[in-house]
Protein backbone atom coordinates (compact mmCIF):
# COMPACT_ATOMS: atom_id res chain seq x y z
CA UNK A 1 0.00 0.00 0.00
CA UNK A 2 1.08 3.47 -0.57
CA UNK A 3 -0.41 7.06 0.22
CA UNK A 4 -0.92 7.62 -3.19
CA UNK A 5 -4.88 9.35 -3.52
CA UNK A 6 -7.51 7.33 -5.61
CA UNK A 7 -10.80 9.48 -5.92
CA UNK A 8 -13.06 7.03 -7.65
CA UNK A 9 -15.60 9.44 -9.73
CA UNK A 10 -18.43 8.48 -12.04
CA UNK A 11 -16.73 7.62 -15.64
CA UNK A 12 -13.09 7.37 -14.17
CA UNK A 13 -11.07 8.22 -11.12
CA UNK A 14 -7.86 10.32 -10.56
CA UNK A 15 -5.03 8.87 -9.40
CA UNK A 16 -2.29 11.10 -7.46
CA UNK A 17 0.64 10.27 -9.32
CA UNK A 18 4.62 11.60 -8.56
CA UNK A 19 3.80 14.70 -11.58
CA UNK A 20 0.00 15.40 -9.85
CA UNK A 21 -3.03 14.09 -10.25
CA UNK A 22 -3.95 12.53 -13.37
CA UNK A 23 -7.49 11.01 -14.42
CA UNK A 24 -8.41 7.78 -15.80
CA UNK A 25 -11.49 6.51 -17.52
CA UNK A 26 -13.36 3.48 -16.58
CA UNK A 27 -13.21 1.79 -19.69
CA UNK A 28 -9.38 2.79 -20.31
CA UNK A 29 -8.51 0.90 -16.96
CA UNK A 30 -10.53 -2.11 -17.49
CA UNK A 31 -9.53 -2.64 -21.43
CA UNK A 32 -5.42 -2.17 -19.46
CA UNK A 33 -6.29 -4.61 -16.67
CA UNK A 34 -3.67 -7.07 -17.42
CA UNK A 35 -5.70 -10.28 -17.38
CA UNK A 36 -7.00 -8.63 -20.88
CA UNK A 37 -3.92 -10.06 -22.82
CA UNK A 38 -3.88 -13.59 -23.82
CA UNK A 39 -0.29 -14.61 -22.60
CA UNK A 40 -0.14 -17.16 -25.49
CA UNK A 41 -0.80 -15.25 -28.43
CA UNK A 42 -0.03 -11.91 -27.05
CA UNK A 43 -3.79 -10.53 -28.70
CA UNK A 44 -6.63 -9.01 -26.88
CA UNK A 45 -9.26 -11.23 -25.24
CA UNK A 46 -11.22 -9.08 -23.62
CA UNK A 47 -14.14 -7.58 -25.59
CA UNK A 48 -15.57 -3.63 -23.69
CA UNK A 49 -18.90 -4.15 -25.98
CA UNK A 50 -19.69 -7.41 -24.27
CA UNK A 51 -20.22 -5.98 -20.95
CA UNK A 52 -23.87 -5.03 -19.72
CA UNK A 53 -23.15 -1.84 -18.10
CA UNK A 54 -20.99 1.07 -18.38
CA UNK A 55 -17.50 0.23 -15.80
CA UNK A 56 -17.23 1.38 -12.59
CA UNK A 57 -15.10 1.33 -10.05
CA UNK A 58 -16.17 0.22 -6.55
CA UNK A 59 -12.82 -0.15 -4.74
CA UNK A 60 -9.35 0.97 -6.01
CA UNK A 61 -5.95 0.36 -3.75
CA UNK A 62 -2.24 0.76 -4.67
CA UNK A 63 -0.48 -2.90 -4.15
CA UNK A 64 3.31 -2.83 -4.71
CA UNK A 65 3.68 -0.99 -8.18
CA UNK A 66 0.39 -2.06 -9.58
CA UNK A 67 -3.03 -0.43 -8.96
CA UNK A 68 -5.93 -3.11 -8.46
CA UNK A 69 -9.88 -2.37 -8.85
CA UNK A 70 -12.97 -3.67 -7.83
CA UNK A 71 -15.92 -3.41 -9.90
CA UNK A 72 -19.37 -2.49 -9.33
CA UNK A 73 -20.52 -5.36 -11.95
CA UNK A 74 -17.62 -8.09 -12.07
CA UNK A 75 -16.38 -10.58 -9.76
CA UNK A 76 -12.82 -10.42 -10.85
CA UNK A 77 -10.99 -7.34 -9.99
CA UNK A 78 -8.66 -5.60 -12.45
CA UNK A 79 -4.79 -4.75 -11.98
CA UNK A 80 -3.35 -2.51 -14.23
CA UNK A 81 0.67 -1.66 -13.74
CA UNK A 82 1.62 1.62 -12.20
CA UNK A 83 4.25 1.84 -14.97
CA UNK A 84 1.38 1.77 -17.75
CA UNK A 85 -0.28 4.68 -15.60
CA UNK A 86 2.70 6.74 -15.65
CA UNK A 87 4.05 6.79 -19.10
CA UNK A 88 0.68 7.95 -20.08
CA UNK A 89 0.51 10.25 -17.69
CA UNK A 90 3.75 11.97 -19.11
CA UNK A 91 3.17 11.19 -22.85
CA UNK A 92 -0.02 10.50 -23.11
CA UNK A 93 1.47 7.27 -24.97
CA UNK A 94 2.60 3.96 -23.93
CA UNK A 95 6.60 4.10 -24.36
CA UNK A 96 8.02 3.22 -27.54
CA UNK A 97 11.20 2.62 -28.46
CA UNK A 98 10.94 3.35 -32.10
CA UNK A 99 9.65 6.46 -31.70
CA UNK A 100 13.20 8.26 -31.93
CA UNK A 101 13.52 12.01 -33.20
CA UNK A 102 14.05 12.64 -36.76
CA UNK A 103 17.53 13.78 -36.76
CA UNK A 104 17.58 16.50 -40.26
CA UNK A 105 20.57 16.41 -42.02
CA UNK A 106 22.13 18.86 -44.82
CA UNK A 107 24.53 18.78 -47.85
CA UNK A 108 27.43 17.63 -45.33
CA UNK A 109 26.64 14.46 -44.31
CA UNK A 110 27.93 12.15 -46.67
CA UNK A 111 30.79 11.54 -44.17
CA UNK A 112 28.62 11.03 -41.44
CA UNK A 113 26.15 8.27 -43.15
CA UNK A 114 25.66 5.17 -41.14
CA UNK A 115 27.69 2.52 -42.72
CA UNK A 116 27.08 -0.94 -41.59
CA UNK A 117 28.37 -4.52 -43.00
CA UNK A 118 26.48 -6.95 -44.87
CA UNK A 119 27.54 -9.62 -42.36
CA UNK A 120 26.68 -7.34 -39.17
CA UNK A 121 23.48 -6.64 -40.37
CA UNK A 122 22.53 -10.24 -41.52
CA UNK A 123 24.52 -11.90 -38.56
CA UNK A 124 24.08 -9.52 -34.96
CA UNK A 125 21.43 -7.87 -33.56
CA UNK A 126 23.46 -4.80 -32.99
CA UNK A 127 24.39 -4.67 -36.51
CA UNK A 128 21.01 -4.86 -37.86
CA UNK A 129 19.72 -2.30 -34.42
CA UNK A 130 22.64 -0.08 -36.27
CA UNK A 131 21.09 -0.46 -39.77
CA UNK A 132 17.33 0.36 -38.55
CA UNK A 133 18.13 2.94 -36.22
CA UNK A 134 20.02 5.25 -38.35
CA UNK A 135 16.88 4.57 -40.84
CA UNK A 136 14.39 6.07 -38.15
CA UNK A 137 16.47 9.20 -37.29
CA UNK A 138 18.65 9.58 -40.26
CA UNK A 139 16.24 8.07 -42.70
CA UNK A 140 19.37 6.66 -44.95
CA UNK A 141 21.83 4.47 -44.34
CA UNK A 142 24.39 2.16 -46.37
CA UNK A 143 24.89 -1.48 -46.32
CA UNK A 144 28.42 -2.27 -47.45
CA UNK A 145 30.00 -5.77 -48.61
CA UNK A 146 27.20 -7.21 -50.50
CA UNK A 147 27.55 -9.93 -52.43
CA UNK A 148 27.25 -9.33 -56.01
CA UNK A 149 24.45 -11.60 -56.60
CA UNK A 150 20.87 -11.05 -57.06
CA UNK A 151 20.51 -13.43 -53.66
CA UNK A 152 22.18 -10.98 -51.79
CA UNK A 153 19.26 -8.42 -51.56
CA UNK A 154 16.29 -10.52 -50.68
CA UNK A 155 18.38 -11.72 -47.75
CA UNK A 156 19.10 -8.72 -46.58
CA UNK A 157 15.15 -6.61 -46.75
CA UNK A 158 14.02 -10.29 -45.24
CA UNK A 159 16.44 -9.43 -41.74
CA UNK A 160 14.24 -6.51 -41.41
CA UNK A 161 10.41 -7.09 -43.11
CA UNK A 162 9.32 -8.37 -45.93
CA UNK A 163 9.32 -7.11 -49.48
CA UNK A 164 6.52 -5.02 -50.34
CA UNK A 165 5.17 -5.82 -53.99
CA UNK A 166 4.84 -2.99 -56.44
CA UNK A 167 3.99 -2.70 -59.80
CA UNK A 168 6.64 -3.53 -60.95
CA UNK A 169 6.69 -6.82 -58.76
CA UNK A 170 8.93 -7.65 -55.72
CA UNK A 171 11.99 -6.74 -57.38
CA UNK A 172 12.98 -4.18 -60.14
CA UNK A 173 16.27 -3.36 -61.84
CA UNK A 174 17.27 -0.20 -62.43
CA UNK A 175 19.62 -0.06 -66.11
CA UNK A 176 18.97 0.70 -69.24
CA UNK A 177 16.04 -0.86 -71.45
CA UNK A 178 15.34 -1.14 -74.72
CA UNK A 179 11.56 -0.12 -74.13
CA UNK A 180 11.55 1.57 -70.33
CA UNK A 181 8.47 1.90 -68.65
CA UNK A 182 10.07 4.28 -66.37
CA UNK A 183 12.44 7.44 -67.19
CA UNK A 184 14.40 5.39 -63.79
CA UNK A 185 15.22 2.89 -67.13
CA UNK A 186 17.32 5.01 -69.26
CA UNK A 187 20.84 6.96 -69.16
CA UNK A 188 18.65 10.12 -68.70
CA UNK A 189 19.32 12.56 -65.94
CA UNK A 190 16.33 11.91 -63.32
CA UNK A 191 14.92 14.48 -61.15
CA UNK A 192 14.67 14.47 -57.19
CA UNK A 193 11.48 12.06 -56.38
CA UNK A 194 10.18 10.20 -53.94
CA UNK A 195 9.08 6.39 -55.25
CA UNK A 196 5.58 5.57 -56.69
CA UNK A 197 3.38 7.77 -55.54
CA UNK A 198 0.14 6.73 -57.58
CA UNK A 199 0.10 3.59 -55.43
CA UNK A 200 -2.34 3.95 -52.40
CA UNK A 201 0.15 3.15 -49.86
CA UNK A 202 3.64 4.54 -51.63
CA UNK A 203 6.41 1.94 -50.56
CA UNK A 204 7.80 3.31 -46.95
CA UNK A 205 11.75 1.65 -47.69
CA UNK A 206 13.71 1.52 -50.31
CA UNK A 207 16.42 -0.48 -51.06
CA UNK A 208 19.12 -0.10 -54.11
CA UNK A 209 22.25 -2.45 -54.15
CA UNK A 210 24.34 -1.72 -56.66
CA UNK A 211 25.74 -4.55 -58.42
CA UNK A 212 27.83 -2.99 -61.31
CA UNK A 213 29.12 0.58 -61.87
CA UNK A 214 31.62 1.46 -64.60
CA UNK A 215 29.97 4.29 -66.34
CA UNK A 216 31.06 7.91 -66.57
CA UNK A 217 28.37 10.17 -64.34
CA UNK A 218 25.99 9.03 -63.10
CA UNK A 219 26.21 10.19 -59.80
CA UNK A 220 23.39 9.34 -57.00
CA UNK A 221 21.33 12.34 -55.46
CA UNK A 222 19.85 12.13 -52.02
CA UNK A 223 18.46 14.69 -49.92
CA UNK A 224 16.39 14.63 -46.61
CA UNK A 225 12.74 16.53 -47.58
CA UNK A 226 12.05 16.71 -43.83
CA UNK A 227 14.97 19.40 -43.94
CA UNK A 228 14.03 20.71 -46.97
CA UNK A 229 9.97 21.19 -45.59
CA UNK A 230 11.03 22.40 -42.68
CA UNK A 231 13.71 25.25 -44.00
CA UNK A 232 10.56 26.58 -46.14
CA UNK A 233 8.46 26.63 -43.40
CA UNK A 234 10.88 28.98 -42.13
CA UNK A 235 11.38 30.78 -45.01
CA UNK A 236 8.21 30.92 -46.39
CA UNK A 237 4.93 29.31 -43.79
CA UNK A 238 2.74 30.18 -46.40
CA UNK A 239 3.97 27.65 -49.04
CA UNK A 240 4.62 25.02 -46.51
CA UNK A 241 1.26 25.50 -45.18
CA UNK A 242 -0.40 25.23 -48.78
CA UNK A 243 1.88 21.67 -49.58
CA UNK A 244 1.36 20.46 -46.13
CA UNK A 245 -2.81 21.22 -46.70
CA UNK A 246 -3.37 20.02 -49.68
CA UNK A 247 -3.75 16.94 -51.82
CA UNK A 248 -2.42 16.50 -55.42
CA UNK A 249 -2.60 13.89 -57.75
CA UNK A 250 -0.04 11.74 -59.00
CA UNK A 251 -0.36 8.66 -61.15
CA UNK A 252 1.81 5.72 -62.80
CA UNK A 253 0.27 4.57 -66.06
CA UNK A 254 1.87 2.57 -68.94
CA UNK A 255 0.11 -0.61 -70.96
CA UNK A 256 -0.62 -2.82 -67.69
CA UNK A 257 -1.62 -0.45 -65.22
CA UNK A 258 -2.88 2.74 -64.10
CA UNK A 259 -2.54 3.41 -60.83
CA UNK A 260 -4.13 6.96 -59.51
CA UNK A 261 -3.58 8.45 -55.68
CA UNK A 262 -3.66 11.85 -54.00
CA UNK A 263 -0.79 13.08 -51.81
CA UNK A 264 0.21 15.63 -49.48
CA UNK A 265 3.88 16.88 -51.17
CA UNK A 266 4.51 17.27 -47.15
CA UNK A 267 3.63 15.14 -44.65
CA UNK A 268 3.09 16.20 -41.05
CA UNK A 269 1.47 14.80 -38.03
CA UNK A 270 -1.29 15.74 -35.91
CA UNK A 271 1.43 17.87 -33.92
CA UNK A 272 2.29 19.50 -36.81
CA UNK A 273 5.70 17.73 -37.23
CA UNK A 274 7.31 16.38 -40.59
CA UNK A 275 6.82 13.10 -40.99
CA UNK A 276 7.78 12.80 -45.00
CA UNK A 277 7.18 14.46 -48.61
CA UNK A 278 6.00 13.19 -51.80
CA UNK A 279 7.47 14.58 -55.13
CA UNK A 280 7.83 13.47 -58.14
CA UNK A 281 7.51 15.27 -61.68
CA UNK A 282 7.35 12.51 -63.60
CA UNK A 283 4.76 10.70 -61.77
CA UNK A 284 2.74 14.06 -61.06
CA UNK A 285 -0.94 13.88 -62.38
CA UNK A 286 -2.79 17.22 -63.61
CA UNK A 287 -3.40 19.50 -61.19
CA UNK A 288 -7.89 19.41 -59.89
CA UNK A 289 -7.07 21.91 -56.87
CA UNK A 290 -10.07 24.36 -57.83
CA UNK A 291 -7.70 26.49 -60.30
CA UNK A 292 -7.75 29.83 -58.04
CA UNK A 293 -6.27 28.06 -55.38
CA UNK A 294 -3.90 27.19 -58.01
CA UNK A 295 -2.56 30.77 -57.99
CA UNK A 296 -0.89 30.44 -55.12
CA UNK A 297 -0.57 26.94 -54.45
CA UNK A 298 1.56 26.62 -57.85
CA UNK A 299 4.23 29.14 -56.94
CA UNK A 300 4.36 27.25 -53.34
CA UNK A 301 5.33 24.02 -55.10
CA UNK A 302 7.71 25.12 -57.94
CA UNK A 303 9.86 26.90 -54.80
CA UNK A 304 9.94 23.71 -52.81
CA UNK A 305 11.17 21.80 -56.17
CA UNK A 306 13.62 24.48 -56.52
CA UNK A 307 14.75 24.21 -53.00
CA UNK A 308 15.18 20.50 -53.63
CA UNK A 309 17.69 21.48 -56.07
CA UNK A 310 19.82 23.80 -53.73
CA UNK A 311 23.28 22.79 -52.92
CA UNK A 312 22.51 23.14 -49.16
CA UNK A 313 20.68 20.25 -49.55
CA UNK A 314 22.68 17.61 -51.48
CA UNK A 315 24.76 15.14 -51.16
CA UNK A 316 25.94 13.73 -54.21
CA UNK A 317 27.93 10.37 -54.77
CA UNK A 318 29.03 7.60 -56.94
CA UNK A 319 26.98 4.34 -56.25
CA UNK A 320 29.44 1.55 -55.51
CA UNK A 321 29.11 -1.92 -56.43
CA UNK A 322 28.79 -4.19 -53.50
CA UNK A 323 26.83 -1.26 -51.51
CA UNK A 324 23.19 -0.75 -50.87
CA UNK A 325 21.56 2.55 -49.80
CA UNK A 326 18.91 2.01 -48.18
CA UNK A 327 16.01 5.11 -47.47
CA UNK A 328 13.30 5.96 -46.41
CA UNK A 329 11.06 6.83 -49.42
CA UNK A 330 8.26 8.88 -47.62
CA UNK A 331 11.42 11.16 -46.71
CA UNK A 332 14.60 10.65 -48.55
CA UNK A 333 14.04 12.37 -52.22
CA UNK A 334 16.69 10.91 -54.71
CA UNK A 335 17.76 11.58 -57.87
CA UNK A 336 20.49 10.74 -60.47
CA UNK A 337 22.53 12.68 -62.55
CA UNK A 338 23.02 11.35 -66.72
CA UNK A 339 25.58 9.33 -67.42
CA UNK A 340 27.06 7.95 -70.87
CA UNK A 341 25.39 4.68 -71.42
CA UNK A 342 28.12 3.24 -74.03
CA UNK A 343 30.79 4.10 -71.17
CA UNK A 344 30.49 1.23 -69.50
CA UNK A 345 27.66 -1.22 -67.39
CA UNK A 346 25.38 0.74 -64.33
CA UNK A 347 22.88 -1.75 -62.59
CA UNK A 348 21.32 -1.33 -59.22
CA UNK A 349 18.35 -3.93 -58.09
CA UNK A 350 15.95 -2.51 -56.09
CA UNK A 351 12.94 -3.26 -53.54
CA UNK A 352 10.98 -2.18 -50.63
CA UNK A 353 9.97 -2.46 -47.55
CA UNK A 354 7.49 -0.55 -45.28
CA UNK A 355 8.29 1.68 -42.51
CA UNK A 356 6.03 -0.36 -40.27
CA UNK A 357 8.44 -3.53 -40.68
CA UNK A 358 11.02 -1.35 -40.38
CA UNK A 359 10.04 0.28 -37.10
CA UNK A 360 8.69 -3.52 -35.59
CA UNK A 361 12.12 -4.91 -36.21
CA UNK A 362 14.02 -1.85 -34.31
CA UNK A 363 11.08 -2.58 -31.01
CA UNK A 364 12.21 -6.43 -31.08
CA UNK A 365 15.96 -5.55 -31.17
CA UNK A 366 15.90 -2.99 -28.87
CA UNK A 367 13.57 -5.38 -26.25
CA UNK A 368 15.98 -7.86 -26.51
CA UNK A 369 18.46 -4.91 -25.43
CA UNK A 370 20.61 -4.02 -29.03
CA UNK A 371 19.87 -0.07 -29.36
CA UNK A 372 22.05 0.35 -32.38
CA UNK A 373 24.67 2.56 -30.34
CA UNK A 374 27.01 0.43 -29.24
CA UNK A 375 30.84 1.40 -30.33
CA UNK A 376 32.18 -0.87 -32.92
CA UNK A 377 34.29 -2.67 -29.89
CA UNK A 378 31.32 -3.45 -28.16
CA UNK A 379 29.12 -4.70 -30.90
CA UNK A 380 31.92 -7.09 -31.41
CA UNK A 381 31.90 -8.23 -27.67
FE1 LIG B 1 13.45 6.22 -57.72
Amino acid sequence: MTDMTLDLRDNGMVVGMPDGETYFNYYWLRDACESCIDPQTRERVFDASELTNAPRASTAMIEGDTLVIGWMDEAQASRVPMSLLRQVAGGGRAVDPAALPRKLWYHDHLPKITRVDQNAVLETGEGRARLTRALIEDGIAIVTGMDKTTEALPRLVNSIGSVTPSAEGLFFDVRVEIEPTNLAFTAGPLEMHTDLPGEEFAPGVQFLHCLENTVDGGLSLFLDGAAVAEALRTEDPEAFALLAGHDIPFFYRHNNWDYRAHQRVIETDPDGNVTGVTISQHLQDNMDLPQYLLDTYYPAFIKFIRMMREERFMLRFRSEAGNCVVFDNHRIVHGREGYVAESGSRHLRGCYTDRGALRSAYRVLAHQGYDGTATDQQAIA
